[in-house]
């Protein structure tokens, strides 16, 4: 079971990067209550490449964002508050996502259909990426959250290097910027409507 689980996964990646040390190391794996502890928070949308045309497109319109994640772990949900900078504007929005803890995936409804991106983790606690697609080299996208409004170079590093397994290129990749961010006040708002209420009970 867990070896056919390992390979489905491995099969994922390109065969020939695969066998890069690098890229061996970069797949998808069980989640588990420990990851799903991990990922619970406040994280910051760093950059994405898509192929897949409406991710492509609606990753360009994205100037900055950040989002919570709040774990449902009997349920296997995850209820995901996020705050876009779009048009110098702030779009907030949120929706449940579907945790698949057998083969690591978080899944959505969005453009249509059920989209499916694999959690990637590296050594690094402090980040984490969703591969789309990974096999379907005309719809392949890998998107990379951080705890921190920005990225270090060592973290960006380990995006760029995934980028390659994945067999794209770095001219694909789409960047945030957070000094275009103008979500701060509503999370403010949100964050003293919640203080209220918790006084208030
Ligand atoms: C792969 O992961 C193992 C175990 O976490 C680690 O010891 C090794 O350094 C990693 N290799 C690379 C190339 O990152
Ligand atoms: C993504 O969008 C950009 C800008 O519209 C376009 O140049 C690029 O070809 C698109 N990429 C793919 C794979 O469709
Ligand atoms: C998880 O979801 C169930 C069912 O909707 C709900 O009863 C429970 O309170 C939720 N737990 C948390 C921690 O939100
Ligand atoms: C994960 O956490 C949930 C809720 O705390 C618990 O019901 C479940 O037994 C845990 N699963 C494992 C494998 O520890
Ligand atoms: C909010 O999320 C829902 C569910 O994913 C989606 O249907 C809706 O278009 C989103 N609204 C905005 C403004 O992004
Ligand atoms: C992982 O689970 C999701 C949801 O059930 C499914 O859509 C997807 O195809 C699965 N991926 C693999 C590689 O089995």
């Amino acid at each position: 079971m867990a070896l056919s689980w390992a390979l489905a996964v491995l099969s994922l990646l390109p065969l020939l990067e695969a066998q890069s040390p690098e890229c061996a190391n970069l797949t998808a794996a069980p989640i588990t209550n420990a990851t799903l502890d991990q990922l619970s928070g406040k994280w910051f949308y760093i950059a994405s490449a898509f192929r897949y045309p409406e991710f492509n497109e609606s990753s360009r319109t994205i100037q900055a964002a950040f989002f919570y994640f709040d774990i449902n772990y009997t349920e296997d949900k995850i209820l995901l508050r996020e705050y876009l900078t779009i048009g110098n504007q702030c779009v907030y929005n949120s929706s449940y996502l579907n945790v698949q803890r057998e083969n690591g995936s978080l899944s959505k409804h969005e453009f249509g259909k059920e989209q499916v991106g694999y959690l990637l983790l590296t050594k690094d606690p402090t980040t984490f990426m969703l591969a789309f697609s990974p096999k379907d080299e005309q719809n392949m996208g890998l998107s990379f959250y951080t705890d921190k409004p920005q990225a270090t170079q060592e973290q960006m590093r380990e995006f760029h290097e995934a980028i390659m397994c994945m067999g794209m290129q770095k001219s694909e990749i789409v960047y945030s910027d957070e000094k275009q961010d103008v979500c701060g006040p509503l999370e403010k708002e949100h964050q003293e409507e919640k203080q209220k209420e918790n006084e208030g009970s």
